[in-house]
């Protein structure tokens, strides 16, 4: 049986579409047993804060500036997690690393969505990566996050082959659609209990 109702938090730098796709799956019944505490940007001009304050979201900007390095940040961020009982976090589009203060707080409780079939192309510019090496199919990579840049046990993944007269932008347009689709998978599939983790090994149950 699937404990809960999980408490999430949604950690975003900037536009927010994937944050929207959670949202939206939310307030339809796509996702149960689950519910948003808040989004927090570390960028006071995010796009995705406006759209949090639309669903009555608590929209928090704690800005990576203010603090001395990334263990001060990640230790105030570990600290507001916990004011809000939060349970699992999701990283979409925070374009931020995480020091091994969060990463402890929340061992296989953070997921984080990549726009590209981990292990290629990890870190920035993943679908120009991918683009510019001439790849036939690419996609996106929901994943555990862990110590490493990308590198965390995978949940679900989504092929996105690459046309023959796509552009970087038409690409980057049809990664992201599959993108909204596979991120609401995962969170529904997590908040339904059925994500077990074993060292690298992701099983879903039934
Ligand atoms: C998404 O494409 C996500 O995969 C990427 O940022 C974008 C955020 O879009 N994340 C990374 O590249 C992390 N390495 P969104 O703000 O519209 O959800």
């Amino acid at each position: 049986m699937a404990a809960g109702p999980f408490v999430i938090a949604v950690l975003v730098s900037g536009n927010g579409s994937n944050f929207q796709a959670i949202v939206d799956a939310l307030e339809a019944g796509r996702i149960t047993n689950a519910s948003i505490a808040c989004l927090i940007s570390n960028k006071a001009d995010a796009y995705a804060l406006e759209r949090a304050k639309k669903h009555a979201i608590p929209a928090i900007v704690l800005d990576h500036k203010l603090f001395p390095d990334r263990r001060a940040y990640d230790t105030a961020l570990v600290e507001l997690l916990r004011q809000h009982g939060v349970q699992l976090v999701v990283l979409a589009g925070f374009m931020r690393l995480l020091s091994p203060v969060m990463i402890e707080a929340f061992p296989n409780a953070i997921m984080n969505i990549h726009p590209a079939l981990l292990p290629s192309f990890p870190g920035v510019d993943a679908q120009k990566q991918a683009f510019d090496y001439g790849v036939r199919y690419t996609g996106c990579t929901v994943h555990f996050v862990d110590q490493g840049t990308d590198t965390g046990p995978i949940i679900l993944q989504a092929v996105v082959p690459v046309l023959q007269d796509d552009t970087l932008e038409s690409l980057t347009q049809r990664i992201h659609g599959e993108e909204h689709r596979t991120y609401v998978e995962a969170v529904r599939l997590f908040c339904e209990g059925r994500v077990l983790v074993d060292g690298r090994k992701v099983s879903i149950c039934d």
